[in-house]
């Protein structure tokens, strides 16, 4: 496994980290609690060392299984969550902070995710939803500021909402927020633009999430394809999402090559290819899954040229989605 700075937090963390909203249960059927705590020792051992959770996936049950985990482990690992909106709604609506984020709230939500996780400490605590114009409310710089004197968190970040890597800008610039996490992968490109240039400048960590298009990257997604109507990917492929992605997927599959023999591997390695990355934290509820996306992790990073052809794979999903 290699490691990269997680920003000016100076964290050493591992390129390759845990996405666990698959194991919250509830959005992502087909999984089960012990193949999850599998998957996590596995990664562990493999060197993993960073792990993405949030307060809202199966109400605290993903915390509560990489609390269990990681407490059984002697290896430090990082644990980042994330406080959820007060109204339920993502992404946020344009509406003032203390419908979505008052300090009450962010304070009464970390209490709630130290106690599922069963620790002393949160390295990074994320707001799950953001709007840029909230920056200069500072309620949230208030809360925030309260539970890192009380030793309750210690770094701060962004989950930006889906498809706007922009929202974030402004807040990056207030100085105030070590990490943010955005969604990262072939089809989605938009934050190299102006969010990873602003990032490298203000040495700010960045959680690439969602490297393989919740599974479409993956190739397992077919025109046919049917999840359990519960499954959060019933409503995300939803009317003729799952036609649109397949055929894109098909396209790509001409630049399979000695770069990247699969299509994981192609998404995985596009995403770890880019310096201002961090760390990519795919979702993986297989220890088959576990071992392939971390064998990646080897310093080897695609071309300029196989970059410059992927280019052409970029989707701007708030256009045609
Ligand atoms: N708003 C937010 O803050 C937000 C939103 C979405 C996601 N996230 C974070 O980002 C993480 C990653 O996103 P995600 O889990 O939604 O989607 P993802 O990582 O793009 O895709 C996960 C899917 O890919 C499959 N997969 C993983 N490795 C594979 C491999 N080598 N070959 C084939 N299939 C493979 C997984 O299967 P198995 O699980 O069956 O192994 C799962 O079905 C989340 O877990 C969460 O931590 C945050």
């Amino acid at each position: 496994m290699k490691y990269r700075t997680l920003g000016r937090t100076g964290i050493e963390v591992s390129e390759v980290g845990y996405g666990a909203w698959g194991i919250g249960g509830v959005q992502w059927t087909g999984g089960d609690d012990e193949e999850a705590k599998l998957a996590l020792n596995l990664a562990i051992d493999q060197g993993l060392n960073f792990i993405d959770t949030a307060l809202a996936y199966g109400d605290g049950h993903s915390e509560r299984v990489v609390g269990e985990v990681v407490r059984s482990r002697s290896e430090r690992i990082y644990i980042a969550t994330k406080v959820p909106p007060k109204n339920r709604e993502w992404p946020a609506a344009k509406v003032p902070l203390q419908e979505v984020l008052p300090a009450e709230h962010i304070i009464k939500c970390t209490e709630k995710s130290l106690r599922n996780l069963g620790i002393e400490t949160i390295d990074l605590q994320q707001f799950h939803v953001w709007r840029d114009e909230w920056t200069e409310d500072g309620e949230w710089l208030e809360a925030v500021t309260r539970l890192r004197e009380q030793g309750k968190i210690r770094y701060v970040g962004i989950s930006i909402n889906d498809y706007q890597p922009w929202n974030a800008m402004k807040a990056l610039r207030h100085g105030h927020i070590d990490a943010v996490q955005v969604i990262y992968n072939i089809f989605e490109q938009a934050p190299q633009d102006e969010l990873y240039p602003l990032c490298r400048e203000l040495n700010i960590g960045v959680l690439a999430r969602v490297p393989f298009d919740e599974g479409g990257l993956t190739g397992a997604i077919k025109p046919d394809t049917v999840f359990p109507e519960t499954d959060f990917r019933t409503w995300f492929f939803r009317g003729d999402r799952k036609r649109k992605v397949f055929e894109r997927v098909e396209k790509l599959k001409a630049l399979l090559g000695p770069e990247a023999e699969t299509l994981p591997e192609l998404a995985l390695r596009f995403t770890l290819s880019h310096d201002a990355v961090s760390t990519v934290i795919p979702g993986m509820r297989s220890t088959r899954h576990v071992t392939s996306n971390i064998s990646l992790s080897d310093g080897r990073r695609l071309s300029a040229e196989l970059l410059g052809r992927l280019k052409e794979s970029a989707w701007d999903r708030t256009e045609d989605w």
